[in-house]
This record gives structure tokens, C-alpha cells and sequence, in this order.
């Protein structure tokens, strides 16, 4: 009984709704562009608040992949924490010119342009960590004379002649809250090091001449090495998130079970050429680069056991001539086209002895051994044809869900980047 009024009172609104929709596209046409202070679009749901005098704008965890046009620019705070954002344009952050912090951490940033930052001339506090930076130069922090907190670890640093500006910007004394704890993780011979208190001079040195100064201590120090029987580097259960650097040349044997190693790396073992035994079993590998296992010719025994693999890239193996044996079991291969190289591969290698190779996903062959799946997939060629060579493009992902919010174009007010695109009514944000 209550349905009617309700639905009634609704339809009133729509309709009030649109008549004033209407009503301001009149006088816009008439009037150019008063109507700024109209735009009121809060994509997501972000939300806006005052504490101790300061104003706050909460749009943290909302799937956000850029800054949206409508937000309240009058505001103190901004947190954009735990976003999908990839990239700073220029000019992102121009309007909100009396920011005094801004939260960016725990996105998915890898580039910032130049002129990101401008107008931020009152920001004291940045918070980047979490992110996917490489390099970043030093300009993009002219805009911002009063910065004083800047935050930077946690992002995959590349130590190279382009970060030269930004090492030697933190590292000025009265930069003291500035990139503490940002560590390289490229190149390998200056893994782990501080930001804060490399010298500057390794990052241009030409590669040749580094070699000269590599730090055989670290790796030794980390790890266990044995000389007898045969040279073995124990590095079991240290912790490790990736392949220590600096490895000695003369290593037979190499033992990196249980720790927290997520991929393999480009010739990440390239410099050690005896290398007989390799044990990356229980760690945490969803990803092996195909050039990771390149010039381990003598490799008999390859432990793969218990990781999180679904396929191999095709030609992860084909340095490894002398294999005799691989430990495959307790990883989610997943049995669908990316599995073959594997097959095929060990197909043309009969000498080399296989364990636990048996399908997780997709359910149908769930613990079957792969090479059955492939063998029902050659008999039965039709199927699976249309199968996509590489996952994660599954258009028919469901997961996520489209938004359409409406954008009122405002060209003149828009950041550049934006201003150059065609006008349109409707923007398509994808939350995934
Ligand atoms: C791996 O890392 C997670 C968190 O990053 C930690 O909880 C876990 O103890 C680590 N495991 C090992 C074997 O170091
Ligand atoms: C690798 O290490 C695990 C855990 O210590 C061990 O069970 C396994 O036998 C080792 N693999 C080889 C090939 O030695
Ligand atoms: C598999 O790896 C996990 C850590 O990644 C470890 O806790 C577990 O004991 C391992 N299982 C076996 C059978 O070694």
C-alpha cells in the first residue's frame, strides 16, 4: 500500500530532476560557464568531511583509475589510498590549490608526468609508497617549495642514470622526511640498496665497469655456502623475495626453498655456468621470465614444487640441454592453451623425468594429469580453438562492473590533457 505513494514521490523527482537539468543547459547556452558551481558528481562514493577545522575528501578504495572532473576542490586532505590509478598526468592535481596532503599509496602508479604536481604550492605531506615507480625525475617536485613528508618505499626503483636527480634530491640534508626506507630492486647490483644513501655515482657507471665493484659479502653473509662435497649456496627459509644478487660463479648447487620469491627474473642465473641443482621449492613464483633459466646448459635437477605457476612462457626451457629432472606438483596449472609449450616441450625431451604436472583449473579436468588434457585437446581439435592465447582479457569477466556517470564538459576548466579530447556527454568509468 505504501508502494504507490513511494513510487509516485519518485517519478516527481525524476521529473523535477530533469526539468532542472533542462533549465541549466538553457542558461548555460545563455550564460557560457556560470554553472561550475553546479557540477556535483561524486563518482564512487567518496565522501566529505571536516575534522579539527580541516576539510577532508575520502575517496580511498573506490576502484578509481584517474582524478574525476566535480570533485570539491576547496579542500585540505585528499586521500585516493588503495585506488587503481596507473598514471599522473599533467596537471591532475591543478585545481586543488589548497591541498596540504595528498594520499596516493597503494595504487598501481608507474609514471608521473612532469607538471603532475603543479599548483600544489601549499602541500606539505606526499605519500607515494606502494606504487609501481621506477624512476621519477626530480622536476616533478619544483611545484611543491613546502614538501616536507615524501614517502617512497615500497616501489620497484629502477638505480639508473634517470634516477640520478631524485637520489641526489633526497639525499640533501634538509630532505631528512623525505624517500626514507625507497630501496633499488633494479639492477641487480645495487638490489636493496637505500635510496637515501647510495652514492649517486653507481647509478650512471656504465655496467662494465660496475662489475669491479660488485659485493660478494651480502649474499654470502644471507646465505650458508659449503665448499665440499661440491659448492653449494644454502639460502633456505631466509625470507627472501627475490634471488639474492652477487651468487658466486663457482655454485653447483643452489637451495632457495621456503622463502618468498614471486618471480624469476631475465638471466637471473646467467654468470653461474656449473650450476647443477636449482631449489625454488615452497616459494611463492607465479611468474618465471622466459629468458629467466638462460645459459643454465648443465642444469640436471630444476625444483619448481609447490609454488603458484599456471603455465611456463613458451621457451622458458629450452637452455636447459641437460635436465634430468622437474618438480612440478602442488602449483595450479591452469589446462588451457598456455600449457601446451610444456607438453611439447617435454615431449621432445624424453630423458627428463616429470612429477605432479596435473591440471587445477578449469574444473572439467580438474586433477587430471596435463598431458591427458592435452592429448583430449588434439583428438577433439575443434574445441577449445577459441580459447584466448593469454588470460586475464576474458571479456566475459564479470567481475567487474561499468558505471556510467555523466561529465559535464567544462573545457577551459579542465586539466589539459583532458581538454584535448572530443567533448562527450558520458564518460565510462570501469570498476573492476
Ligand atoms: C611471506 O611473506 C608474507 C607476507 O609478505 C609473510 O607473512 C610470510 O611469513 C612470508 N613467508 C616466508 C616463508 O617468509
Ligand atoms: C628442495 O627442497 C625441498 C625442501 O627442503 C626438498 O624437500 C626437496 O627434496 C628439494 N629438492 C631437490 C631436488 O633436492
Ligand atoms: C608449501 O609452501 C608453503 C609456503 O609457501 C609451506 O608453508 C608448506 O609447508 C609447503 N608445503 C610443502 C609440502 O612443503
Amino acid at each position: 500500500m505504501q508502494l504507490f505513494p513511494a513510487l509516485l514521490l519518485l517519478v516527481l523527482v525524476v521529473i523535477r530532476a530533469e526539468t532542472r537539468r533542462g533549465k541549466r543547459l538553457g542558461q548555460e547556452k545563455s550564460r557560457g560557464r556560470n554553472r561550475l558551481n553546479s557540477v556535483q558528481h561524486f563518482a564512487g562514493s567518496c565522501k566529505e568531511y571536516i575534522q579539527n577545522g580541516d576539510t577532508f575528501l575520502d575517496c580511498q578504495d573506490q576502484h578509481l583509475t584517474a582524478v574525476l572532473l566535480g570533485w570539491p576542490e576547496d579542500i585540505d586532505h585528499l586521500l585516493l589510498a588503495q585506488n587503481k590509478i596507473t598514471v599522473l598526468r599533467d596537471n591532475t592535481f591543478s585545481n586543488f590549490r589548497n591541498l596540504v596532503s595528498l594520499d596516493l599509496q597503494l595504487n598501481e602508479i608507474s609514471l608521473i608526468e612532469e607538471s603532475a604536481f603543479s599548483g600544489l604550492s601549499k602541500l606539505t605531506t606526499l605519500l607515494l609508497q606502494h606504487n609501481r615507480l621506477q624512476v621519477v625525475s626530480e622536476a616533478i617536485f619544483i611545484p611543491m617549495p613546502r614538501l616536507k613528508y615524501l614517502r617512497l618505499h615500497d616501489n620497484p626503483w629502477t638505480c639508473n642514470c634517470q634516477l640520478d636527480s631524485l637520489v641526489r634530491f633526497l639525499q640533501v640534508p634538509s630532505n631528512r622526511y623525505m624517500g626514507n626506507y625507497a630501496k633499488c630492486a633494479e639492477p641487480t647490483r645495487l638490489w636493496g640498496q637505500q635510496l637515501k644513501t647510495l652514492d649517486p655515482k653507481l647509478l650512471c657507471s656504465p655496467p662494465m665497469q660496475a662489475q669491479v665493484h660488485r659485493l660478494h659479502s651480502d649474499t654470502t653473509l644471507l646465505c650458508q655456502t659449503q665448499d665440499f662435497p661440491r659448492p653449494l649456496l644454502d639460502c633456505r627459509s631466509r625470507g627472501l623475495k627475490a634471488v639474492p644478487p652477487d651468487i658466486p660463479e663457482n655454485i653447483a648447487k643452489i637451495d632457495l626453498a621456503f622463502n618468498n620469491i614471486t618471480q624469476l627474473r631475465p638471466k637471473q642465473f646467467v654468470t653461474i655456468k656449473d650450476l647443477k641443482l636449482l631449489n625454488l621449492s615452497s616459494n611463492s613464483l607465479e611468474h618465471i621470465d622466459t629468458a629467466a633459466f638462460a645459459g643454465l646448459l648443465h642444469l640436471r635437477e630444476l625444483d619448481l614444487a609447490n609454488n603458484s605457476l599456471q603455465y611456463f612462457n613458451y621457451g622458458v626451457l629450452e637452455d636447459l640441454y641437460y635436465l634430468r629432472t622437474l618438480y612440478l606438483g602442488d602449483n595450479p596449472w591452469i589446462c588451457d592453451y598456455n600449457i601446451h609449450y610444456l607438453i611439447y616441450w617435454l615431449k621432445h625431451h624424453p630423458a627428463v623425468e616429470y612429477t605432479g604436472l596435473l591440471c587445477s583449473d578449469p574444473e572439467e579436468f580438474r586433477g587430471w594429469p596435463v598431458d591427458s588434457y592435452v592429448k583430449t585437446y588434439n583428438d577433439d581439435c575443434l574445441k577449445d580453438k577459441q580459447v584466448p592465447l593469454h588470460r586475464g582479457t576474458d571479456p566475459t569477466d564479470t567481475r567487474s562492473q561499468e558505471l556510467i556517470a555523466e561529465v559535464e564538459e567544462e573545457p577551459d576548466l579542465l586539466p589539459s590533457p583532458l581538454r584535448k579530447k572530443e567533448p562527450k556527454k558520458f564518460e565510462i568509468f570501469r570498476l573492476s
